[in-house]
């Protein structure tokens, strides 16, 4: 499905023009409606376009799937627009606006009205978007989008990227991410193959991917989601193979699964995986059960888990989880950059929910780190502050001399909402990082006050909070 040059630059104009764009679909919707199309309730925005002309051609064509009069998308869209249409002018294509651009992708289960097929072409989804939400946005040269889909992780790097290389083993993605981004006139190299072969021997400053995660046993039946590798092979093999692609200092983010297998710490799982000489953040946003896991990619390919099909499939990829000791599948943001140091690593949960993208926090992380290692023996000399943004919990009960606090717990009220259980010495050391006292001074009045404090706990405790930007070096 080859979308032609002029095609792309008439879907462009007419886009333009007919105020096909974000937030002209919704000033013609309304809140309503829009909110009800989102809730996959067609018939609110249907009505909201009736007289909105060739704007509502457009939105039914492509929104909510409708056949529209020949004649309707031949004013709007050319003769050629043909080549993207049934024969009872019904789009085959998903082409929708999506923030300052637009996506090309294949149509979803709902709009096509059933199963996806085995090369199906995902539009912008909740992946897409969190991975969008999770990369840093730094100015860099060169930028590669490994397994692009529909482009959208490239066209997000168009903002800060000079050079941007996009790949996909699928010839139909490939496909519509030519004509994603033609219609965007973004300039993107795009090259066809498996995982990293069409890059060998390159270098990037950046890497992003959102691969085909899913786990399960090795085999392909959609090419979006499943990557022909047993478990968590593929996220495993991408995060060991990925920082030989970045140039020093150069950073990758990926969305990642692991298996949660008895008797088996997730940490240690993803550990095991990383090269020497990275920089890595694994962010475990989610943990589901098996039977959670297969109901909900059942439904995402469009198969209906009670159907004979779909206990079919359920019936085999349990027995596949069953079989391998296998009690969850974690799935979150992975943070990698190239570095000539030794290896280091933090493995932490973010199960809560938080509003503020991730990717300034990762930007961030990274600071951190380098910032500790390069500081590793001055902590105690150096002054720290609390960020306005922390404040202290304390939960306290009725004891004999009034409330007895139990609980001490920080929490940071941006970003990712960090808190940390801390204690009362520990308490007290923050209460004095006012940027004024190096660490040493305020942990030797601390001492004198109240008796001896363990340095050897706080230090550890002090690198963890600069991590998470709750201690700021001043
Ligand atoms: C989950 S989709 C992500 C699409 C898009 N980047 C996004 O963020 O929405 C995974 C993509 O990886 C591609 N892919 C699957 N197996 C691959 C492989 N072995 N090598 C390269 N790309 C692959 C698929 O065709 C698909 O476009």
């Amino acid at each position: 499905m080859e979308l032609s040059d002029d095609l792309c630059a008439r879907l462009r104009d007419t886009f333009l023009s007919t105020g096909y764009t974000a937030d002209g679909v919704v000033g013609v919707l309304g809140a309503q409606a829009h909110a009800a199309l989102g809730r996959g309730e067609p018939e609110p925005a249907n009505r909201a376009t009736r007289d909105a002309g060739p704007l509502g051609t457009l939105i039914r064509l492509f929104l909510l799937g409708s056949a529209e009069p020949q004649a309707a998308i031949h004013a709007a869209l050319g003769a050629q627009a043909a080549s993207m249409l049934t024969h009872d002018g019904r789009a085959t294509l998903d082409i929708r606006p999506y923030e300052d651009w637009w996506v090309v992708a294949d149509l979803d289960s709902d709009l096509r009205g059933g199963a996806v097929p085995a090369d199906h072409v995902l539009g912008v989804g909740h992946a897409s978007i969190n991975l969008t939400r999770a990369t840093t946005r730094r100015q860099v040269d060169t930028l590669l989008d490994l397994g692009t889909g529909c482009g959208v992780q490239a066209l997000h790097a168009s903002t800060h990227a000079q050079k941007i290389t996009a790949t996909d083993v699928s010839t139909r993605a490939l496909a519509l991410a030519k004509a994603t981004f033609r219609i965007n006139e973004i300039d993107v190299d795009l090259e066809q193959g498996e995982w990293f072969e069409p890059v060998r021997n390159r270098r990037f400053d950046q890497i992003v991917c959102n691969p085909p995660f899913v786990v399960g046993p090795a085999r392909v039946d959609y090419t979006y989601r499943d990557s022909g590798l047993d478990g968590d092979g593929a996220s495993a093999m991408i995060v060991r193979e990925l920082p030989e692609y970045l140039t020093e200092g150069g950073v990758g983010q990926l969305l990642a699964s692991w298996l949660h297998r008895k008797g088996e710490d997730w940490a240690d799982r993803v550990q095991g995986w990383l090269p020497h000489g990275v920089d890595a953040w694994f962010v475990q946003r989610d943990v589901a059960e098996p039977a959670l896991y297969v109901g909900t990619w059942l439904r995402d390919a469009g198969i209906d888990p009670r159907s004979p099909e779909g206990r079919a499939k359920a019936g085999a990829w349990l027995d596949w989880f069953a079989a391998n000791d296998i009690e969850g599948v974690g799935f979150g943001y992975v943070t990698l950059r190239r570095t000539d140091a030794d290896t280091e690593v933090v493995c932490e949960d973010l199960r809560h929910a938080y509003d503020d993208p991730l990717g300034p926090e990762a930007a961030r992380w990274l600071d951190n780190v380098q910032w500790l290692r390069d500081n590793e023996k001055n902590l105690r000399h150096t002054r720290f502050r609390v960020p306005e943004t922390v404040v202290l919990e304390e939960v306290a009960t009725q004891g004999e001399d009034g409330w007895a606090p139990i609980v001490r717990r920080l929490h940071r009220m941006d970003g990712p909402g960090w808190q940390h259980e801390i204690d009362e010495p520990t308490a007290r050391l923050l209460a004095g990082c006012r940027g004024a006292l190096p660490l040493e001074d305020l942990l030797a009045l601390i001492e004198y006050a109240y008796g001896e404090i363990d340095t050897d706990a706080a230090l550890p405790m002090v690198a963890d909070l600069v991590r998470h930007g709750m201690l700021i070096p001043s």
